[in-house]
């Protein structure tokens, strides 16, 4: 066995600039990534539950959910409504506090003056998260009872339905939810290391004891605390993924040799979950489903990360580099292997089940991180049949499925609210349909809104940089506050997107005077 500490990083943090494909075809469908970073950052400030600071730059929002944690005797005031509902769903949320952090960790020194905004929107996760592991061997899963919650079309401001707070423990473990909150403090207390070193010391600190919580006590929060997760967010993947990246994680953030074997002598243990194509025929592969990554599966998410310290090392690159380029090959269209997605007419990247979009953004972070580590190596991705392919056709690939989601696509939408010309108009997000505060200070209730919902104006509130699900597979998009599916936005269709909308700003300095 391996005992040595490993050097983690051993490649270049800074992405070497890809300009080899930049060509004036693609220089003309480019849009303005500066301005869509700013966006997808604000976003999350309409996202945020409890006491809002004096720097919310998005004013319509209010303070909500200042009892949350009254039922256990917690704070568990603050974190982030998962969607266009009230929500605190834990899983999810730590998802988008680890892709926040990693964006940060890979681009944030490309990102300019919202670098501080990425870093407050990380902050306003982790303090949450802090709250919510404050009892040690206790975690808090979820926040709000979901039937309740979803049986109300009521603003954040106003909610008076049950704030059941759902919690796992020794004898009732989750060990994805607090594996993931063990990955989402590793990765921030890397974020804030030089700005804020007290900080940093408590996320980690944190970190290691809640991913010996996870990992001692192991469960799924779908057996201890379903009626808080299911069928809103049912770990349908197993808790073995989350536990291989919250280790991966804390070796990334500590470089103790105990992570690192933890994740080699585990990683063949990654549940076998059968993972259909778009047809429905399965698609089985070794080591779990390497073609997977969201808020639910980690693993290619695994091999990208492990990749970087493994890259060069043929001691330690089984199966991390092997998978990842697998992952590789079943997205990129020309790979003879590719089949775990398919395109719209227009090129957009789908994948089975709703909110679409999570996986256009979040398969395009890892191939631009990937290609980056590539980059840095010399590494090209054989995917057979004579089919090569270098980091430049990652970029370039990538930048395709982000201009899309920009506007460029057959309907000339963007989908990311209040960017662009044309975008979604009827977003489905209590907050954004009923009026602020500001404008109607009496309280609505439970149905009260209803009114607002079946309007057919636009909604009320601006919710800035909010990206929504998406259009069908035909390249179609119905503006209604009825299709969950393409109008809801979620917080992990944006927070991987930060990390790729800093690289495309940084690729296209002449879109972004300098000031
Ligand atoms: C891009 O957006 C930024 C921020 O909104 C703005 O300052 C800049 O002028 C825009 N650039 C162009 C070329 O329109
Ligand atoms: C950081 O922690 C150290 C040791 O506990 C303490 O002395 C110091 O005041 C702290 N610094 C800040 C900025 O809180
Ligand atoms: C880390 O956590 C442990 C257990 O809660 C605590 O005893 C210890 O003081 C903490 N260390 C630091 C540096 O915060
Ligand atoms: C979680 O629940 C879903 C739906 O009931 C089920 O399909 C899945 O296998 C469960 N996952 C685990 C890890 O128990
Ligand atoms: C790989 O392992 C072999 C045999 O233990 C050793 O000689 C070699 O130096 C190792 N290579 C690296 C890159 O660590
Ligand atoms: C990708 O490269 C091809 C071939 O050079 C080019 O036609 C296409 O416009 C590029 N796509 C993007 C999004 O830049
Ligand atoms: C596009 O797909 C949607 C959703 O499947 C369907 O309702 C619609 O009829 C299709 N439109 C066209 C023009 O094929």
């Amino acid at each position: 066995m391996m005992s040595k500490i490993m050097c983690r990083n051993t490649l270049p943090r800074v992405l070497i600039i890809l300009a080899g494909m930049i060509t004036a075809a693609s220089l003309a469908s480019s849009h303005n990534y500066t301005d869509a970073l700013s966006k997808c950052i604000l976003f999350f400030e309409g996202q945020r539950s409890g006491n809002l600071p004096p720097s919310q730059r998005m004013t319509w929002r209010k303070d909500s959910a200042l009892k949350d944690g009254s039922d256990v005797g917690m704070d568990l005031v603050g974190g982030y409504y998962d969607a266009g509902d009230n929500v605190k769903f834990n899983f999810p949320m730590a998802f988008t506090t680890t892709m926040l952090s990693w964006s940060v960790l890979e681009f944030g020194n490309l990102m300019g003056s919202d670098l501080q905004q990425a870093m407050e929107a990380i902050r306003w996760g982790t303090d949450y998260f802090l709250k919510a592991t404050n009892v040690p061997d206790s975690v808090v899963g979820v926040v709000g009872d979901p039937i309740g919650d979803h049986s109300c079309s009521q603003r954040p401001e106003d909610m008076d339905t049950p704030r059941t707070s759902y919690v796992v423990t020794k004898e009732k473990p989750g060990s994805e939810v607090s594996a993931e909150i063990a990955a989402a403090f590793a990765a921030s207390s890397l974020v804030f290391k030089d700005s804020d070193n007290n900080y940093s010391t408590l996320l980690l600190n944190r970190s290691m004891q809640v991913f010996e919580f996870a990992d001692k006590y192991r469960g799924s929060y779908n057996d201890s605390i379903g009626e808080g997760a299911c069928p809103f967010y049912c770990d349908f993947s197993g808790y073995m993924d989350e536990l291989l990246w919250g280790a991966s994680w804390l070796y990334k953030a500590t470089g103790a040799a105990d992570y690192w074997n933890y994740v080699r002598e585990n990683i063949d243990k990654m549940e076998s979950t059968v993972i259909r194509n778009f047809n429905g025929d399965p698609v089985s592969y070794i080591n779990g489903a390497v073609t997977e990554f969201g808020w639910d599966s980690k693993h290619s998410g695994i091999n990208v990360l492990v990749s970087q310290w493994v890259m060069t090392d043929p001691n330690n690159s089984s199966p991390f580099i092997l998978n990842a380029d697998k992952f590789v090959c079943s997205i990129l269209p020309e790979s003879p292997t590719q089949k775990s997605v398919t395109y719209s007419p227009g090129g957009l990247l789908f994948k089975p089940g709703g909110s679409n979009l999570q996986h256009s953004t979040s398969i395009s972070y890892l191939l631009m991180v990937y290609a980056g580590y590539m980059k840095a190596t010399n590494k090209v991705v054989n995917c057979g049949n004579n089919v090569v392919i270098t980091p430049d056709r990652l970029v370039n690939f990538t930048k395709g499925q982000v201009d899309y989601i920009l506007g460029s696509n057959p309907l000339g939408m963007s989908y990311m609210v209040g960017f662009g010309p044309q975008f979604p108009q009827k977003i489905h997000h209590r907050g954004s349909v009923l009026p602020s505060l500001d404008q109607h200070p009496q309280h609505i209730d439970c149905r009260g809104g209803d009114v607002y919902w079946q309007s057919q104006g636009p909604n009320l509130n601006l919710l800035t940089g909010a990206i929504v699900g998406g259009p069908a597979e035909n390249d179609t998009f119905q503006d209604s506050r009825y299709n969950v599916p393409q109008s809801e936005p979620t917080t992990y269709i944006n927070a991987p997107f930060v990390g790729v909308l800093a690289y495309f700003k940084s690729l296209f300095p002449q879109l972004n005077p300098r000031k």
